[in-house]
């Protein structure tokens, strides 16, 4: 085996370091990309994607459409002020906590303002799980707090909701025969991403009822909260270990801003308060920006949501006139939709890889769900209105073009599957056809 140290030098934005090494594979001498970390290839494929203006962000969930001007010039006004220069207070500005209570309708509880809702969902698993703890939540999930748990030593378990028979939701009578006794946490994503799917009251207060019995937390991530029909809030009903997670980036549209709520009684904010990641305070401009989000929402945020639902009505119009493509949970109470793909013998990646040609990013389902990645695709959906007629115009074509593409062509799609690899065929294409042929092989 033969090593050789390689810089490939990419267009306009990247230079990354590979190291490549020779094997012999029957007669054929290839070679082949080794070493390249993880990390390294998951910070690629999205520095990529974020340099790519023209990119129309139909796959994270995020909302791109305008911000309220009061917004950007709090933020600006902060920036201009030369606010930042002090840390803000550690858990969050008291205008900020105060307002997050009151629009949760959360009177008696309090806010930590965090880094995204992501990091108070890592913040809550180190502070609540301990090694052998389990914790339970549904498959397909959003699997981030699951790694989180399992850094800990958790162990996790999932309930399968896909698909017709579960009605894609979570029946608490399933969730009670499935918890044990070393359940110490239900992580319940409601409104459900990538499903869309949210509890009812009574479902809520039965799922309440489970963690109860169990002395469990109960994490309700309720990023979408905002985008759905109807939302019931379980620290209502559970008010002693239900951890309300909340977050801005997706109803106020500040993904880039990092800017969430964890919300709680005092004891248990309490003992989160004692070593918090951002013991130092969350970013203050995107919490002047989210004061301000908060103040102007009734203004605001209504025409965000209209604008969502009706992209959600042409997808589904668009969708329904292909054989074999389904929407199968409609209206969702997120900003998203998943259109099943696999009846019409589709695979996600190929859909993710045309469409990506054509400048729209959709997320492939095995970001979501190992064991029902390969059936759907999600769409998210809080973005300009000609982001959504272009994709529903060019879904037809691409649908047809999908179903003669070959699986040998998909294995790279996603940074989970490989997308780096992708962009290195891209990459190497001009310079390097033998890499190219050969980074396809080994990373399959
Ligand atoms: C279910 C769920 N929870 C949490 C997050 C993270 O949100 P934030 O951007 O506030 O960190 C996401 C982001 O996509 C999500 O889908």
């Amino acid at each position: 085996m033969r090593f050789i140290n390689r810089t490939v030098n990419i267009p306009k934005f990247y230079t990354i370091r590979i190291r490549l090494y020779t094997i012999k594979i029957g007669d054929s001498q290839t070679e082949q990309v080794e070493s390249v970390r993880n990390f390294e290839r998951m910070n690629f494929h999205f520095e990529k994607m974020a340099n790519r203006p023209e990119l129309m962000w139909l796959g994270r969930n995020t909302n791109h459409l305008p911000a309220h001007p009061k917004v950007r010039d709090a933020m600006l006004d902060c920036i201009r002020n030369e606010d930042y220069h002090v840390y803000a207070p550690p858990f969050g500005l008291e205008e900020l906590r105060r307002l997050v209570v009151d629009n949760l309708g959360l009177d008696d509880m309090a806010a930590l303002i965090t880094d995204g809702a992501v990091a108070g969902l890592y913040h809550v698993c180190h502070t609540f799980l301990k090694p052998g703890d389990q914790l339970i939540t549904t498959d397909p999930t959003w699997e981030w707090t699951l790694k989180f748990a399992g850094s800990i030593g958790a162990s996790v378990k999932k309930i399968n909701i896909y698909g017709q028979k579960f009605e894609y939701r979570l029946d608490p009578a399933r969730l009670r025969t499935a918890v044990g006794r070393h359940c110490r946490c239900i992580y319940l994503i409601d409104p459900n991403n990538p499903l869309g799917t949210s509890c009812t009251e009574s479902e809520i207060a039965e799922i309440c009822d489970i963690a109860r019995s169990l002395d469990a937390y109960l994490i309700q991530d309720c990023t979408y909260r905002d985008f759905a029909f109807q939302h019931h809030l379980a620290a209502k009903f559970y008010p002693e270990r239900t951890i309300t997670i909340w977050s801005f980036s997706k109803w106020l549209g500040t993904a880039g801003l990092r800017i969430g709520a964890v919300v709680a009684n005092s004891d248990l904010v309490e003992t989160l308060s004692q070593s918090p990641p951002n013991i130092l305070g969350s970013n203050i401009v995107s919490q002047r920006g989210a004061i301000q989000g908060l103040k102007s929402r009734s203004d605001w945020f209504p025409q965000v949501l209209a604008t969502t639902r009706e992209n959600q009505a042409l997808v589904f119009k668009t969708v329904n006139d292909l054989p074999g493509m389904l929407v199968p949970v409609y209206p969702s109470d997120g900003n998203f939709l998943i259109i099943e793909c696999a009846q019409a013998g589709i695979s996600p990646e190929v859909i993710c890889r045309l469409m990506d040609q054509h400048d729209i990013m959709v997320r492939q389902g095995s970001y979501h769900s190992e064991r029902f990645g390969d059936q759907f695709i999600k769409v998210s959906l809080s973005v300009p209105r000609g982001w959504v007629e272009q994709f529903c115009r060019l879904l037809p074509n691409v649908v047809h073009q999908a179903k003669t593409a070959s699986l040998g062509d998909n294995a790279f799609w996603g940074w989970g599957n490989n997308s780096f690899c992708m962009n290195l065929l891209t990459y190497m294409r001009d310079d390097q056809p033998a890499n190219k042929r050969n980074c396809r092989w080994i990373l399959n």
